[in-house]
């Protein structure tokens, strides 16, 4: 499903900012990852590997497989001063243009709703990680706070806001997921859930 990016960025820069930096800190302490290299995918503009990328040392790579998005996502870069650590990529997460085990940290936010074949993207996501290294791959608003003040906002431009977000993030997906996770391989992984989010954490051990 093609997102419209202009539209996308409007909502991610008027209403989901405060989420970035909350969830780069929370996919550093659960992982620890900060060197190396990392893969944002489905970036949209690149918000969440921006966030990662100004707080670690972590060479980022934002991935998307529209080019729009990705425009923006350059941007972005640029204002921040990240030229040299942080570069786009365009692609399709069930076939990505990456080596096998290159990247160490893999973060995807939004973005696994609108992936045709999970189980495929899951595979992917698997194949590129690095030996050592952990993916973070899931839904949400950073923390209840954030996500109370979010759900006024958008509630106000979408009614059925908080449906569709149960749709995707709410209790009944997990086993879903888990199924999905099973299917591609992987067998460690933890899928955690709570009010603000929905999120799964891969790792990839020798
Ligand atoms: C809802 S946006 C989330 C953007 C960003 N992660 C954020 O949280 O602000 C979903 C993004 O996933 C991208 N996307 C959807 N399907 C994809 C696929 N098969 N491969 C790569 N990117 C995809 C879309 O183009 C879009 O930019």
């Amino acid at each position: 499903m093609e997102i419209n990016a202009l539209e996308f960025d409007r909502l991610a820069r008027e209403v989901f900012a405060p989420v970035y930096p909350v969830l780069a800190e929370q996919i550093i302490s659960r992982t620890g990852i900060t060197r190396g290299g990392c893969l944002d995918i489905g970036c949209g503009g690149g918000y969440l590997g921006l966030a990662l990328a100004q707080i670690t040392d972590l060479e980022t790579i934002l991935f998307d497989e529209s080019q729009d998005m990705l425009n923006l996502a350059q941007g972005y870069i640029s204002q921040n001063g990240l030229d040299s650590r942080v570069k786009t990529l365009l692609g399709d997460v069930h076939d990505m243009p990456l080596e096998d085990e290159s990247v160490n940290l893999v973060v995807s936010r939004g973005s696994m709703f609108f992936w045709e074949n999970r189980v495929q993207a899951f595979r992917e996501v698997y194949r590129v990680l690095a030996v050592g290294g952990a993916g973070m791959i899931g839904g949400g608003f950073g923390n209840a706070e954030l996500l109370r003040e979010i759900e006024i906002k958008m509630l106000k431009k979408d009614p059925e806001w908080k449906e569709k977000r149960q749709q995707r993030i709410g209790q009944t997906k997990v086993e879903e997921y888990r199924k999905e996770l099973e299917q591609a391989g992987i067998s460690s992984f933890e899928i955690t859930r709570d009010e603000a989010g929905l999120w799964i954490t891969i790792s990839k051990t020798a």
